[in-house]
């Protein structure tokens, strides 16, 4: 048993996404979430500088004692995971390898979709771990760019005209190409499920990446016999910037309110 926290980070407010799968499948644990408002986006930046924020990002979260981080952003899991792990002593996770198993062990016609931020796509990083899981199975990559401003401007439900316009263009040529399943590769696609599944069908099997890097964090904790033990888990939340508008955005991500929000300055890690 462990009781100490999990860190969470993200470029912003999208990870609380994955600290709502986290909270539901994990509910004793506690976590320490940081969103790098002062910084977001980080899906149109180079690896160089996605590299020194992640590593900004994890040297704040180990000011604490935690015992894993998850690294709920797409776009550095894609980029930085690696070294971070190579420079860190406790298990970090990212969402591209849980992602990628269950695309695999879901797909018949053996080919998957990804779409998540240009960064992230450009990497070629959810492609190269299929293909080291299965080279059989195709994977065919859109960057959606456009996705996360609609989605943090509210625009996310069917029935918007604008939102519904841009997916079709993004998702179309993904649907044409005969997938059966559709990594969401990005922190703030999950809101867009119900948009993305009126497009894609019933037939394409949508994956949460989110969901699936906290089901991989609650085997990573019981393996290392880290599980906290039975209770209620708190969770602590900070950002880099404007930490005032933490509380309304959050709460569309995590679907609870936060009562409160601490402002780091994440240029001092
Ligand atoms: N959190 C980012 C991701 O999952 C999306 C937002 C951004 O571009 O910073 O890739």
């Amino acid at each position: 048993m462990d009781n100490r926290a999990i860190g969470v980070f993200d470029s912003g407010l999208g990870g609380l996404t994955a600290v709502r799968q986290i909270r539901s499948i994990l509910p004793s644990e506690n976590i320490i979430y940081f969103g790098d408002t002062s910084r977001v986006p980080y899906g149109g930046r180079s690896k160089e500088i996605l590299l020194k924020y992640a590593r900004q990002d994890v040297h704040f979260l180990r000011s604490f004692d935690i015992k894993a981080i998850v690294v709920a952003c797409g776009t550095v899991s894609t980029n930085a995971l690696p070294e971070l792990r190579a420079e860190n002593d406790l298990p970090i996770l990212g969402v591209v390898e849980p992602a990628c198993r269950r695309a695999v062990a879901v797909t018949k016609k053996r080919r998957v979709g990804l779409i998540a931020t240009a960064a992230s796509v450009r990497t070629g990083a959810y492609a190269e771990t299929i293909r080291a899981i299965d080279p059989t199975v195709e994977v065919i990559s859109k960057a959606c760019p456009l996705f996360v401003p609609l989605v943090e401007n509210g625009r996310d439900r069917p029935g918007d005209i604008v939102v519904e316009t841009v997916a079709r263009e993004y998702l179309e040529p993904l649907k044409d190409a005969g997938i059966d399943a559709l990594i969401l590769g990005c922190t703030h696609y999950p809101l867009l499920t119900d948009v993305i599944a009126q497009i894609m069908g019933p037939e394409v099997e949508l994956i949460d990446t989110g969901a699936e890097a906290a089901w991989e964090l609650k085997r990573t904790l019981k393996a290392r016999d880290q599980l906290a033990g039975e209770r209620q888990g708190e969770a602590v939340y900070c950002a880099s910037d404007r930490p005032e508008d933490f509380g309304t955005l959050a709460s569309r991500f995590l679907r609870e309110d936060i009562p409160s929000v601490r402002e780091v300055d994440i240029e001092r890690y």
